[in-house]
């Protein structure tokens, strides 16, 4: 049976490995699934990447000899990627069931294509972040970072994809991720016209107005980078319509769009707009869940709480995650709501993120600030009202989603948020969760949460009074029905949807290169370089 045609209920990893016994899976992404750092003892160690695309894809990769290409990103990496031979790693170490590979672009080149574009550029346009009265100013050293840095490393990344697409006899898929490689299918393309290549974005995608704020020549460039995929993947179907409407509103040249198969016709190529929400690996979490190091950090927050009640959250310091306006607005809630004083914690449980851009930085400060501000004008000397820590510690995260009362997830806009969704599966408490609408697994919860605008603080404060006060009878209903959204879904799924979707490409092409009149024309994606 074809892949496309199996149940997507009832696949199994075996299936999906006999699938690909003679395909060579080759993943990019910006971020790999494993870091080398030097520890205090000299010695070179390997930690796993966090976040859900590698909890996905390397679940589904076991044993499939795939490979997974990324840049360098400490200078660890670098060393294992130049002694190891055939510069690949096998992962996991003792039992390689996958391959690693770094590409080490220079540190200015590199900079320019992660801070300057990714991050300051593209980053804050898929979010709606741009703070448009001074932010981003593209002079020209925006445009020669696009031309030196981001066109450069995508070049890089496809020079590394093509060299192992003809490693091989086996029929590769490519597998590119988000905002970093946006033009990286065109130059593959360029070498190898017949290949399969999926681009899946983690962020979300703005309407056509908030995309002309990008200049012309980099937007087309862009789009035009994407068409060049055979599927482009979205966590929502908003986000879906986002893009073909992007398109339809003439952004990408010479195109036209099929509404209706939710396909973008160029030249003599199509490519088909798809979304599937990215989800978790809730086997994997419940066995993280119940190591002892997790235990330990569950015993100490709740030692923390000295039983009161514990509001959480579990961020990144991101501009997207809406942390300040968090603490606004259980500030807010503290000050119209005194019965509450010494009742409650609010755990605000951060990862450190990007801190060689000043604006993260700045706003770690102003994190750090508020938090004090409201613990020096409510706290008591039994009472501390916030606790924050803003560390690495994924054990600490896991602990604090088994155990919260109340969960706040107040993104500004998320591309899929899946701290919401692990908090669903884990959380031993009928803990209750209050989410943004403007995350995308909003789309999958509605119902299952308390729903909040994340820029009315008023309205966030009153969430956090209903969500404490609410009856054991309506938490335990919203707690189950949120398990049950987020367990009708996984990771693996999302990957095999993708697979599937490559596959209906593939047979798609098999079947109009069987009608005779089909004139295959080598596409041409020089024009825009
Ligand atoms: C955010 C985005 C993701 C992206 C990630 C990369 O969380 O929403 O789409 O993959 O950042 O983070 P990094 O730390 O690697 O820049």
């Amino acid at each position: 049976m074809e892949l496309d045609e199996l149940d997507l209920e009832t696949i199994t990893p075996r299936q999906v490995r006999q699938y690909l016994r003679d395909k060579y899976v080759i993943v990019a992404s910006n971020r790999g699934p494993v870091e080398f750092r030097r520890s205090s003892d000299g010695a070179i160690r390997v930690y796993r990447g966090a976040g859900g695309v590698v909890t996905a894809m390397s679940a589904a990769l076991a044993a499939t000899e795939a490979v997974w290409i990324s840049t360098a990103r400490t200078r660890e990496d670098a060393l294992m990627a130049r002694s190891a031979p055939g510069q690949r790693l096998g992962m996991p170490t003792e039992n390689p069931q996958y391959w690693v590979k770094f590409i080490v672009p220079d540190k200015d080149e590199y900079h320019q294509y992660y801070n300057v574009i990714s991050n300051s550029l593209l980053w804050p346009l898929q979010h709606y972040l741009f703070d448009v009265i001074r932010n981003p100013c593209i002079d020209e050293s925006v445009h020669q970072a696009w031309n030196d840095g981001y066109r450069k490393v995508n070049r890089l990344f496809a020079d590394e994809i093509v060299k192992e697409i003809r490693s091989t006899d086996r029929k590769p898929l490519i597998f590119l991720q988000d905002y970093h490689l946006f033009l990286c299918a065109q130059y593959i393309r360029r070498r190898e016209p017949d290949v399969l290549i999926h681009h899946f974005t983690h962020s979300p995608w703005v309407q056509p107005d908030y995309l002309r704020l990008l200049p012309q020549s980099m937007r087309r460039e862009l789009l035009q980078g994407m068409l060049a995929n055979d599927v482009l993947g979205f966590h929502t179907h908003h986000y879906a319509n986002n893009f073909l409407q992007c398109c339809r509103e003439g952004e990408a040249v010479r195109v036209s769009v099929d509404s209706k198969r939710r396909v973008i016709r160029h030249g003599d190529r199509e490519t088909y707009v798809r979304h599937y929400p990215i989800s978790i690996d809730h086997e994997a979490l419940e066995r993280t869940a119940g190591r002892p190091d997790v235990a330990e950090h569950r015993a100490r927050l709740r030692t923390l709480a000295g039983g009161r009640k514990l509001l959480v959250r579990v961020d990144r310091v991101e501009p997207s995650k809406n942390i300040l306006r968090g603490l606004r607005a259980y500030e807010n809630f503290l000050r119209r709501h005194p019965h509450w004083h010494d009742r409650v914690v609010f755990a605000n449980l951060l990862y450190p993120s990007r801190l060689d851009l000043p604006l993260y930085r700045e706003l770690k400060r102003e994190i750090e600030e508020t938090a004090h501000a409201i613990n020096r004008e409510f706290g008591t000397l039994e009472w501390d009202p916030v606790y924050l820590e803003i560390e690495d510690n994924y054990p600490r995260s896991v602990a604090a989603l088994r155990e919260f009362d109340v969960l706040l997830v107040n993104p500004v806009i998320d591309g899929m948020n899946l701290v919401s969704k692990e908090g669903a599966v884990l959380n031993s408490r009928d803990g209750v969760i209050i989410l943004s609408v403007g995350a995308g697994a909003y789309q999958e919860l509605r119902g299952a949460v308390i729903p909040v605008n994340p820029l009315d603080v008023a309205e966030t404060a009153e969430a956090i009074l209903k969500a404490l006060e609410m009856g054991e009878r309506k938490r335990k209903a919203m707690a189950r029905a949120a398990r049950e959204a987020v367990q009708a879904n996984t990771s693996f799924k999302w990957f095999v949807q993708q697979m599937r979707a490559l596959r209906h490409v593939e047979r798609h092409r098999e079947e109009s290169r069987r009608e005779p009149e089909v004139i295959p024309v080598v596409p041409s994606y020089e024009r825009f370089v």
